[in-house]
């Protein structure tokens, strides 16, 4: 697929052009509504999502707000699950603050919760197959099964997962976002989100709200997603066994008071992982018995690692949640998330596993057990 760079298209016959102001699969007439190459990241990444339909846009919070302002009117109520993305996190404060939106937050694998907090007023259930950084994963089924008795959206935020490993629409969800930044694009060098619908209407919701908004992706940003995509399999791969490796040995290490992966048994999310997906995803966090001065020295010594935020590229990337991607909460806030002075994040990458074992275990060297 070339890259299509251009902001409009010329036609011959009006009527092929007035076609495609009005529907997401028309001609293409003007970038903000649809362009080729981005067209060819969307069907892309509906196939592998299962869903009907895509709309790309410039990064994963602009899929966010496009899902979230599209599908909601002031006056709504919401139901999210707890642990939250922080960006999104901040847009349901928002939603509430400026429009509105109530929000009810609820654990993730708690679909009673979900029908106790169903209101007249609620439209919308909102999860994420894993969260960050304590890595919970949510039970997908049984929580957009109560949100279907409701007749609620479920929208789901598959970024963690990507569709290798969990694809939400056939466990229930109506609405996928990913920010394609992250493993679908997989090597850090763009920002890109998208919103899958499992249906036309929905569909064509979003659509008509992302051009309004004018939230929709770039043509170069789209390719180099789409070249992306075509080693995601084989890049999942390698971060799930890379993870599974760093994340057993570290279990062992007298450093480490605690690893939060999904796919150690001791994780509260191990049941319902292992029954959602075939591996257990790219990052993980654990805890430092040091606290704080152990993460801060952990976090100077790492040479191959990086010190840095995202996640999904091929790079590993570690960070300090306490004082980085969750900053915002207090120190209760940060408790009720699991989260201590001393939790290290670490979103892994494809380098070779001795490598990055090698990397880790200089750096835990002299820490406190
Ligand atoms: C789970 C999740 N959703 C959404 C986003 C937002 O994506 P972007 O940074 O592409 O706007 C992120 C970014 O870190 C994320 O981790």
């Amino acid at each position: 697929m070339p890259i299509y760079q251009t902001s409009g298209f010329v036609f011959d016959d009006p009527a092929v052009f007035a076609d495609g102001m009005g529907r997401p699969d028309g001609a293409f007439v003007y970038g903000r509504l649809s362009n080729p190459t981005v067209r060819s990241l969307e069907e892309a990444v509906a196939g592998l999502e299962g869903g009907v339909g895509a709309v790309a846009t410039g990064s994963g919070m602009g899929a966010i707000n496009t899902v979230l302002l599209g599908l909601l009117r002031s006056g709504d109520h919401v139901i999210a699950q707890t642990a939250l993305y922080g960006g999104t996190a901040t847009v349901f404060k928002d939603l509430e603050e400026r429009y509105g939106i109530a929000v009810t937050y609820v654990p993730e694998a708690d679909p009673a919760a979900v029908r106790a907090a169903v209101r007249p007023e609620t439209k919308l259930l909102y999860l994420e197959t894993i969260a960050n950084p304590m890595t919970q994963v949510a039970d997908l089924p049984g929580m957009s099964a109560a949100a279907r008795e409701a007749g609620l959206v479920t929208v789901v935020d598959n970024t963690f997962a990507s569709p290798v490993l969990c694809r939400p629409i056939e466990l229930g969800a109506d609405v996928v976002v990913h920010s394609t930044t992250k493993y679908l694009s997989g090597h850090t060098d763009v920002l890109g989100g998208i919103a899958v619908s499992a249906t036309d209407e929905l569909h064509r919701r979003i659509w008509t709200y992302a051009i309004e908004l004018g939230a929709t992706a770039d043509p170069f940003a789209a390719w180099l997603t789409l070249r992306g995509i075509q080693t995601l399999p084989l890049r999942m791969e390698r971060h799930c066994s890379n993870t599974r490796l760093l994340a057993t040995r570290l279990a062992e290490h007298p450093a480490v008071a605690a690893v939060h992966w999904p796919g150690l048994p001791s994780h509260p999310s191990y049941d319902v992982a292992a029954k959602l997906m075939p591996e257990f995803g790219g990052v993980f966090s654990f805890d430092l018995k040091g606290g704080r001065p152990a993460g801060e020295t952990f976090m100077k010594a790492v040479k191959l690692a990086l010190l840095a935020p995202s996640l999904g590229g091929v790079e590993t990337l570690i960070l300090h949640p306490a004082t980085t991607s969750h900053r915002g909460l207090d120190a209760a806030g940060l408790a009720a998330a699991g989260i201590g002075e001393g939790t290290v994040r670490v979103a892994v990458g494809i380098e070779h596993h001795e490598d990055l074992w090698a990397d880790f275990e200089q750096a835990l060297d002299g820490l406190p057990q």
